[in-house]
């Protein structure tokens, strides 16, 4: 039975915390439920607004529309040649557990991707990344669900335009397609593991004998315990801003001023900079207003510490970019998507 729910909560829904009401209300567990939902008036006649795992957005008002959560879960092998297996996961699958699951077959590629809030579902929206290693370097193809025409069609890795934490599906592609199931060219044996990241080196120092992905699971793990809040703990969206990316030119100016800035040399005369690093220098890593914060340990971390309103957060987030702007001249992007 298909039915909409009225006045929804939607605090259980999204990891930073916030207790937004959606007007209207609709699960789907399905494909068939997916499609039969974007076929209704009630989805021609209103605002959607599509929820995975609540892990990248901030709410900043009551939702005066329908919210379509996306519940579609299981997963499937099959073997690709004798080093590699094709594993599959539906979108309302969640992603650490998902993660998980590859380790425990010790199938390789998504460990140092651990622990990343969110649903698998968005996770190649916008190429999620972590110490090294991004989503797109296992991805082999997804299945999207066509809104305007209801028709399921695949998109290989070329065909989602995959950029640091950008995709397809964040620009041309931007609120015409749902993706359904993300497909993952995963290692059986010869695994490559990615440890350059220097606090991965010094973790797996700690662990004795040889260097397992399950290892550099554990690793990643640990660090992002150690750094990032727990938004079942404290409401969080990971981090909240980009690292913003300048010129080379801009890049040494600052370093001349600033000599401790945190930079990375990119291809093409660009700079990416430390956007937590940037933050901290204007005084706000730990701040607090109410219950609107800046994570202690974090500084690209915004927090909820209980019952701040969208509104309070999106005022920090304000604060925070206009101070970056006022001392280094650079503008920070949201990462997370503010509704
Ligand atoms: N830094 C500071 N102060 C801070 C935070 C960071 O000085 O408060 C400096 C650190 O010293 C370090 C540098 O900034 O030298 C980078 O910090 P970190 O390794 O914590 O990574 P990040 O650039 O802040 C990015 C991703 C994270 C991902 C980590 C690890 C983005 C926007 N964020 O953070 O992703 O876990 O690298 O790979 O690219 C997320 O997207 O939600 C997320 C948590």
């Amino acid at each position: 039975m298909h039915f909409f729910k009225e006045n929804v909560s939607l605090k259980p829904y999204n990891t930073f915390g916030i207790d937004a009401k959606a007007r209207l209300f609709y699960e789907a567990h399905s494909l068939e439920e997916l499609q039969w939902v974007v076929d209704t008036e009630v989805f021609s006649n209103n605002q959607v607004l599509w929820l995975g795992g609540g892990s990248n957005m901030l709410l900043t008002k009551d939702f005066d529309g329908l919210v379509v959560k996306i519940s579609l879960t299981g997963k499937r092998h099959e073997v690709w040649d004798e080093d590699r297996v094709l594993v599959t996961a539906q979108a309302g699958e969640n992603w650490h557990a998902f993660v998980s699951y590859t380790l425990e077959q010790n199938w390789g590629g998504l460990e140092n991707l651990s622990l990343i809030p969110g649903n698998v579902g968005t996770a190649p929206v916008q190429n999620i990344g972590a110490y090294g290693v991004e989503l797109k370097d296992s991805f082999y193809q997804l299945k999207a669900l066509h809104l305007k025409t209801g028709s399921v069609e695949v998109f290989d890795k070329a065909r989602c335009a995959f950029g640091y934490r950008d995709s397809f599906f964040k620009q041309k592609g931007k609120g015409a397609y749902i993706v359904t199931e993300v497909s993952f060219v995963l290692s059986r044996q010869n695994h490559q593991v990615h440890t350059e990241y220097g606090a991965i080196q010094s973790a797996l120092l700690k662990m004795p004998g040889q260097v397992s992905i399950q290892k550099v699971a554990k690793a990643v793990i640990s660090i992002r315990q150690s750094k990032l809040p727990d938004p079942a703990e404290i409401g969080n969206s990971g981090s909240f801003f980009k690292n913003p990316v300048v010129s080379e030119e801009k890049a040494n100016d600052l370093k001349q001023q600033y000599p401790n800035l945190v930079a990375f040399p990119l291809a093409n005369a660009q700079t990416k900079l430390a956007a937590g690093w940037l933050i901290e220098q204007c005084g706000f890593k730990g701040y607090r207003k109410g219950d609107a914060g800046v994570h202690a340990k974090q500084a690209l971390v915004l927090v909820n510490y209980g019952n701040a309103r969208g509104e309070e957060i999106a005022a920090l987030a304000g604060e925070i970019k206009r101070a970056v702007f006022a001392k280094f001249a650079v503008v920070l992007e949201p990462e997370v998507n503010m509704i």
